[in-house]
């Protein structure tokens, strides 16, 4: 197993973002290892190369020809292995992927745009769950140019409101939890889970977005956002992640 993996699954570590294809990862946990898998995969429904009036896909068209991250959609032997390795699972897309999932009294609805008036984008996101209990409802504004989302946005094309994901972590987990992201590209359910004291796993086949996964974690600790970051700003605070200015 991956040596990282089993840190967290011995409780040594509290978390971790692993690159590599999530079937082949998961393959080697054992089976319920996991609380819950918190995820939001491919639809295979090339998302980036679409292009609408507003011209937000340009810059997303650009990324899709370089990764193609979208091309292959969730499959059936990924949902029974990320079902294996967990004991619940909440997974976006349930309106691109109803085929592959049993029935179920408990969807969550992401209502992206409120009152706002109707634009050529999605109103809502659908995620499936295993849970036996009411249906989940969350208002965070993602319409168009309008958004709630706080924190830097295009690190991924389609990177999840991380007030979103962390609503769901609270709601749907206890404190003690693991939750894995099997697709977890900028790695917003992971920084959910971190923020709120949950311990997390991270799978991206891309070394690009386990790079910034990454950096999106030590960000919780330091304070300062990637971009912010990357642009050369220091921690707030000397001492969170080793580097010191000596004083
Ligand atoms: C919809 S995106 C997830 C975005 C994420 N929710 C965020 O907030 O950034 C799906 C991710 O799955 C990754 N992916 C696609 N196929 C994969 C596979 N077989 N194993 C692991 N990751 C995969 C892609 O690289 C992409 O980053």
């Amino acid at each position: 197993m991956n040596p990282e993996i089993q840190q967290v699954l011995d409780g040594a570590s509290d978390g971790c973002i692993v690159c590599g294809d999530c079937l082949e990862v998961m393959a080697e946990m054992p089976d319920g290892c996991v609380d819950l898998v918190l995820t939001d995969p491919p639809y295979g429904i090339h998302i980036t190369k679409k292009a609408n009036q507003y011209g937000r896909s340009t810059h997303l068209s650009r990324k899709a020809t370089r990764d193609r991250w979208d091309d292959v959609p969730l499959s059936t032997i990924q949902v029974a292995e990320l079902t294996r390795v967990s004991r619940n699972q909440i997974v976006f897309g349930a309106n691109y992927f109803w085929p592959l999932f049993s029935e179920t009294k408990c969807y969550i609805v992401w209502d992206k745009r409120g009152s706002l008036p109707d634009v050529p984008f999605a109103p809502t996101e659908l995620a499936w769950t295993s849970f036996d209990r009411m249906p989940r409802h969350y208002t965070i504004i993602n319409h168009g140019f309008i958004t709630d989302m706080s924190e830097p946005r295009k690190l991924h094309p389609t990177q999840k409101p991380q007030l979103l994901m962390s609503r769901i972590v609270v709601d749907f987990t206890d404190v003690s939890a693991l939750i894995l992201d099997p697709f977890c590209g900028s790695g917003t359910t992971c920084v959910a889970a971190k923020m709120l004291g949950r311990r997390y796993i991270g799978i991206d086949i891309s070394s690009d977005y386990v790079a910034i996964a990454r950096k999106r974690l030590e960000a919780v600790d330091t304070g300062v956002p990637v971009k912010e970051r990357d642009a050369g700003q220091l921690p707030l605070f000397t001492g969170h992640d080793g580097e010191s200015d000596g004083s």
